[in-house]
């Protein structure tokens, strides 16, 4: 059976792949591709409707990126949002003008026609609007379904033709009855039936890597303890037993507990084919005396490698080697010039492993979008602990001690880190929050305790909200909390005896101190 698509093409709007989530959560897969796909490819890999996205262009100019024109003879609903209606129109021979002002933000959005797209719909309601363009002449075949008080065209149809298009965000949680216009569009106009489910996916996942795999060869895994790699993990143990193992590298810059607590998961609960493998002496040794940042990363990610292969050596006939991509980071995505490029993250994949290795690489989870990993966690039975964990980057606690990583430091920065954690949880904000965790200052500052003075070390706190890790803004915690987290550290921590908080926001400075 094959799965009924929605195709979203990609002008480079902020909310692309927001669309494409709205859509899965309406229960009908979506994909991301490039706008200028062309008609026949699209034919080829036959939707059941697409939807052109939002963008930063201005579509009256030449240069602008436009969908192939072919897209419209296809007979295949089409939804154009913001600047996709925009380019509709320009194409098919309506009118598109320019304008400095633009209309941003909330606005009343009046029905004028409340059939299929605008079913179920209220007369008025608020709509988010983001455009500078305005259509001021719909192209032959088409109606205006819609205005707001500034745009006499918000919304235009041709019901024979199927194409649409709205100049608002239905996708946009401050559209109200946003997701009522995106069910129209699927199951009213596109005739989605809404099979998308992360049930179905895990039985088509497993299917699906017992085909690539076949009965004899092997897989290997890199497990982090992350949710990615953990569903990964099941994922494969459910499709390939035995022949699927996960290698777990203690590295020694791990929190507290944890390399305790994956064991207990991976191996007493799931039962996976798990080696565990514990090479902190090894780690710890090459980074002594070893204080800048880069050095650091580069000896934790190369000693990752060797043990890596060390131990997937032993796994005899592996053949395959899993890792837990998401979908964003595949995404052909386009800049806001439109030209096409390349989404890379950079220098965050300690996960990124040997090519020469010779493995053949597989990625259950690289269709899908974090929360649907999630959704599948839950699924499998993941505890909460591992399926909201929040990131924690590869080389640990390593880059979170400033200067020589030593057993002693070590030592103070998880007792720290494990009060922060335990604090903010307690708080009821650790899932809101991005990450929230401890670096240990190299410093040591005067106080006292009791009759006596101390000289000890300062901790600094640092807790961001960030959408992807690549910008983040501080956390305003309650202060509060910001005491308890304090009080409990400074009390029961020997070694720390002042904290400090990071009110910093990335850019210009990193989530990360080093
Ligand atoms: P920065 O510090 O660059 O971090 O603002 C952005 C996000 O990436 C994580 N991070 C890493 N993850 N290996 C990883 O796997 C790394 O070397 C690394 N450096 C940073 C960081 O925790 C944050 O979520």
């Amino acid at each position: 059976m094959t799965r009924q698509t929605i195709l979203i093409l990609d002008f480079g709007s902020q909310y692309t792949q927001l669309i494409a989530r709205r859509v899965r959560e309406n229960k009908v897969f979506s994909k991301i591709i490039p706008y200028n796909t062309p008609a026949k490819e699209i034919a080829e890999m036959a939707p059941k409707g697409l939807i052109l996205s939002g963008g930063p262009a201005s579509a009256v100019e030449k240069k602008s990126p436009y969908p192939d024109k072919g897209i419209f003879k296809l007979g295949i609903p089409i939804l154009g949002i913001c600047y996709g209606m925009q380019a509709t129109a320009e194409l098919l021979g309506g009118k598109v003008k320019h304008t400095k002002e633009r209309e941003y933000g909330k606005t009343e959005l009046f029905i004028d026609d409340n059939h299929d797209l605008f079913s179920h719909l209220p007369g008025n309601f608020t709509c988010w609007a983001s455009h500078g363009d305005y259509v001021t002449k719909v192209p032959a075949g088409f109606i205006i379904t819609a205005h707001t008080m500034n745009a006499p065209i918000a919304a235009m149809s041709n019901k024979k033709r199927k194409i649409y298009g709205v100049q608002f965000h239905p996708e946009v949680t401050h559209t109200e009855k946003g997701n009522q216009i995106l069910s129209n569009f699927l199951f009213k106009i596109c005739g989605c039936i809404g099979r998308w489910t992360m049930e179905g996916f895990i039985k088509e996942s497993v299917e699906s890597i017992r085909k690539t795999v076949g009965k004899r060869d092997k897989v290997v895994l890199g497990l982090s303890g992350g949710v990615d790699s953990s569903v990964t993990a099941i994922l494969l143990h459910k499709a390939m037993g035995k022949n699927s193992r996960c290698i777990f590298i203690d590295n020694g810059l791990l929190r507290k507990d944890e390399p305790e607590q994956i064991k207990k998961v991976f191996r007493n609960t799931f039962h996976l084919n798990l080696d565990f493998v514990d090479r902190s002496k090894r780690f710890l040794e090459r980074l002594k005396g070893v204080t800048d940042p880069e050095q650091k990363r580069k000896i934790i990610g190369d000693e990752f490698i060797k043990v890596f292969e060390e131990e997937a050596k032993k796994f005899k006939g592996a053949k395959y080697l899993a890792q837990g991509t998401l979908y964003p980071d595949v995404i052909e995505s386009i800049s806001p010039t439109g030209a096409p490029s390349r989404k890379i993250k950079s220098h965050h994949n300690v996960g990124g492993l040997p090519l020469h290795m010779k493995l053949k690489l597989i990625e259950p989870l690289r269709e899908l979008f974090k929360d649907e990993v999630r959704q599948i966690g839950r699924e499998l039975g993941l505890p909460d602990t591992i399926i909201y964990r929040q990131p924690f980057p590869g080389p640990g606690l390593a880059i979170r001690i400033i200067g020589e990583v030593t057993d002693e430091r070590l030592r103070i920065l998880r007792e720290v880190d494990r009060r922060v954690i335990e604090e903010v949880r307690a708080a009821g904000l650790y899932e809101q929050i991005w990450q929230s965790f401890a670096i240990l200052l190299p410093i040591k500052s005067v106080g006292i305790m009791g009759d006596e003075r101390t000289y000890e070390n300062v901790v600094s706190l640092r807790c961001v909200t960030s959408f992807d890790g690549m910008t983040a803004d501080w956390v305003k915690l309650p202060y509060e909390v910001l005491e308890k987290i304090s009080n409990r550290i400074i009390n029961e921590v020997k070694g720390v005896n002042r904290v400090v908080y990071d009110i910093s926001s990335k850019p210009p400075a990193t989530i990360e101190w080093e």
